[in-house]
């Protein structure tokens, strides 16, 4: 049942570029644009919608950190991400063109469905991305997106994890392109570049033998750090989430720019630190602030294990170790940076003898407050 892998996690990593395609499939059109007929609101409720709220737990929170970017820099309205279990009890301002947008693998977590239930009676939308079909959150929700990862059976979320950025990806253009604020060429090349990417994971999936080489040498570190800006600051949360569930190592993710806010002062000599780099493309700006952010760590003695585009050779300079991804436009990059993070993960947790799918004190779906 496990197809060959030793674990339901590696080949759940392994299903990621079908879970991709199969969340795209039917949704997209010829013509590049969002076919999102199942989702039950009506263009003139979307148009009427003025604030997004994404309220979701662990790494469904992470999922919602990189929609935000996305939303707001292509609908231009302003969308707050909240842990779920934080949502209600800060009396949020929500009403009738407030779109609630809840994202849970399981559908059953309570925090989440406790979150949603309190957006509903304050009488906003609630749209549920969720990867079970019938599950609660969707049930209760006024409209669904379910993502078509297929069963996540791991503990730890991967496939689920991408498939909801997916599913917040087409909510974004979707929402661009029925207020009009992208020109359909514009969501057209969007669409395009999201239809590449399973190819590209397929690409990425099959050069990741160093990791595990990296992840024997990791396997005793006391202390395991991740850096990134903007989508990457996310993908670096998620990395440290993945580490603490399944290796019960320390670990910490950390905006880039803030380190020099105090937590520099961890690092000491040898300390792993795994810096997720943005495209050089464009202007490249984020790219050069994060390489001057992994110049401040190195200074300090760190050790870093640095995630980068393809191409991008001035960042070898500042590796220790160098993974490489392939080009995505900067919104889609988590749809990468993320994959090598999860193999670490479940590759130092099976090199401390750990048990990856079933990871001690955690249950797939948290189903209490
Ligand atoms: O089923 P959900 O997506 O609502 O679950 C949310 C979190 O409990 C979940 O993502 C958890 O953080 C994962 N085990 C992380 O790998």
């Amino acid at each position: 049942e496990k197809g060959g892998y030793d674990y339901f996690m590696l080949k759940e990593i392994a299903e990621q570029p079908q879970a991709i395609a199969d969340t795209l499939l039917g949704r997209l059109s010829d013509r590049g644009e969002i076919v999102l007929d199942e989702v039950r609101l009506t263009d003139q409720d979307l148009r009427d919608i003025d604030k997004v709220f994404i309220v979701a737990c662990g790494t469904a929170y992470h999922a919602g950190m990189v929609a935000k970017y996305a939303i707001e820099h292509w609908v231009r309205i302003p969308c707050e991400v909240e842990l779920a279990s934080e949502f209600r009890y800060r009396d949020p301002i929500l009403d009738r063109s407030t779109l609630v947008i809840a994202i849970s693998q399981s559908g059953e977590t309570m925090d989440t469905l406790m979150a949603l239930r309190h957006a509903k009676e304050q009488k906003a939308r609630v749209l549920a991305i969720c990867n079970t079909n019938g599950s609660t959150i969707p049930r209760e929700s006024d409209a669904v997106l379910y993502t078509h990862g297929g069963p996540e059976i791991a503990v730890a979320s991967t496939k689920a994890f991408l498939t909801q950025l997916v599913a917040t990806y087409l909510i974004g253009l979707h929402l661009a392109q029925i207020r009009g604020v992208m020109y359909a060429d514009e969501v057209a090349a969007v669409v395009e570049k999201l239809r590449s990417t399973p190819d590209a994971l397929r690409e990425l999936l099959n050069s990741m033998e160093d990791v595990r080489a990296l992840a024997r040498d990791l396997k005793t570190a006391s202390t395991v750090l991740f850096i990134g800006r903007h989508v990457g600051f996310p993908v670096a949360l998620e990395g440290a989430l993945k580490l603490k569930e399944l290796a019960y190592m320390h670990a910490e993710g950390f905006a880039a720019g803030e380190l020099k806010h105090g937590p520099i002062a961890l690092i000491d000599q040898g300390t792993p630190v795994v810096c997720v780099v943005p495209s050089p493309a464009g202007r490249g700006v984020m790219r050069d602030k994060v390489v001057s952010n992994i110049q401040e760590v190195r200074a300090r003695g760190a050790r870093t294990i640095v995630i980068a585009e393809e191409g991008d050779e001035d960042v070898r300079a500042y590796a220790d170790h160098l993974i490489t991804v392939p080009h995505t436009p900067t919104l889609l990059a988590p749809l990468m940076t993320t994959v090598p993070l999860q193999i670490l993960a479940c590759e130092i947790a099976a090199a401390r003898g750990h048990d990856v799918d079933q990871p001690r004190n955690l249950a797939k779906s948290v189903t209490v407050e």
